[in-house]
């Protein structure tokens, strides 16, 4: 599904280089690496505060914690992600409160969030899914009626514009209360292990996120916060030094080989190509169809003979997985979530995509298709 060894090669000698530096400095924790990591990362993003963390889902949790959820408390989000997003609702104690998404895009749908809240809603999660923006405007004004945090999930997005009724921009994770991301070494910012980090622009949450990372002290052994151990550990800063450099570059090979794809597919009675939301940039972390009438199993046989991997982003919805299973919930209370995990399908989507891969990859999908 990627081809990291291809994109290391090609940065090999600065990647080398920036993890020599970290070892003959032995700066291993809060190191300059990391330090300059944040700094480029802000600028990037274009955000006030970025808090390195451990990775993606200690970047959620710390997030709730800082906004100091109680158990008990609801927070809404979608049905159809990555299990971290509400995983870490449930182990601080909150409740989460999953509703369906949008057909088109897969990701939450507002209409939806606002049938959700109750007395009891104090945070919205919305996932920026498989590389482009939730319905960042809509969720926010819904935020403010309800007095309501919003956290935006942009471990899939980073380096995605969100784009707002007047035509301003905003990289997604950077327009709700906290954005938090995953550097997961296949994500579009991938270190090389694991890595995370949380954003905002509000100056007093950046101080109680960046405490609570480190056991909760701003000033050695004294603990403010009940805090975690969850810091990004200077070599991954080393790597992510350098890549950030090239995540544009990175964005812009992915929405190529998209675009390949979206034309060898285009009309295709079986399969529906991803649908660009007019909003948002699309930085296709994945790049998933939804097929019609396919027997997914067959076509996922067929790929893996002709050494094409495809994967299924996700199979069973989180209202349905044995641990969140709630008398809350009953299968299809989501039709449009459980129809997704039915039927989409994700293809190879990286960097290093070649013309020659991606027609060796469409024609064999066309071949099993038209069969
Ligand atoms: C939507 C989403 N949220 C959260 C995470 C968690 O990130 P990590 O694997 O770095 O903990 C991931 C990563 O896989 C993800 O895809």
């Amino acid at each position: 599904m990627v081809d990291l060894k291809g994109q290391y090669l090609k940065i090999k000698d600065e990647v080398d280089q920036g993890i020599m530096e970290v070892i003959e400095t032995t700066s291993f924790i809060k190191g300059p690496a990391v330090q300059k990591f944040q700094s480029s990362l802000e600028e990037y993003l274009n955000v006030k505060h970025v808090v390195p963390c451990g990775n993606g889902t200690d970047a959620l949790q710390v997030a709730m914690m800082a906004l100091k959820l109680e158990p008990g408390d609801e927070v809404i989000t979608t049905s159809f992600t990555f299990i971290a997003t509400a995983e870490v609702i449930a182990l601080l104690g909150l409740t989460p409160v999953l509703v369906d998404v949008n057909p088109d895009t897969y990701n939450i749908d507002p209409d939806a969030i606002r049938k959700a809240i109750t007395s009891k809603t104090k945070a919205i999660v919305p996932v920026h899914l498989f590389g482009q923006s939730a319905p960042m405007e809509a969720i926010m004004d819904i935020a403010k009626e309800y007095n309501l945090f919003v956290i935006e999930d942009n471990a899939q997005a980073i380096g995605a514009d969100y784009i707002f009724d007047d035509g301003s921009r905003k990289k997604t994770g950077t327009i709700a209360h906290i954005g938090c991301t995953s550097f997961f070494p296949s994500k579009n910012l991938g270190a090389y292990g694991d890595g995370g980090a949380i954003f905002t622009n509000d100056d007093k949450l950046a101080e109680q996120l960046r405490a609570i990372v480190n056991h909760g002290m701003k000033v050695r052994y004294y603990h403010d916060y009940v805090g975690v151990n969850s810091r990004l550990d200077s070599m991954q800063a080393a790597v992510l030094n350098v890549k950030l450099k090239h995540l544009d570059e990175y964005c812009d090979a992915r929405r190529m080989a998209a675009d390949y794809y979206d034309q060898a597919f285009a009309n295709h009675p079986n399969i529906a190509t991803p649908v660009r939301y007019e909003k948002s940039t699309h930085v296709f972390h994945q790049y998933t169809l939804v097929t019609k009438d396919v027997n997914r199993d067959a076509l996922k046989a067929f790929l893996g003979e002709k050494g094409i991997p495809m994967m299924i982003y996700y199979p069973v919805p989180l209202h349905m997985q044995k641990a969140y299973i709630s008398p809350r919930y009953s299968e299809g209370d989501f039709p449009v979530t459980e129809k997704l995990s039915e039927t989409v399908i994700s293809l190879p989507m990286h960097t290093e995509l070649t013309n020659e891969q991606l027609e060796y990859i469409t024609s064999n999908v066309l071949e099993f298709l038209n069969k």
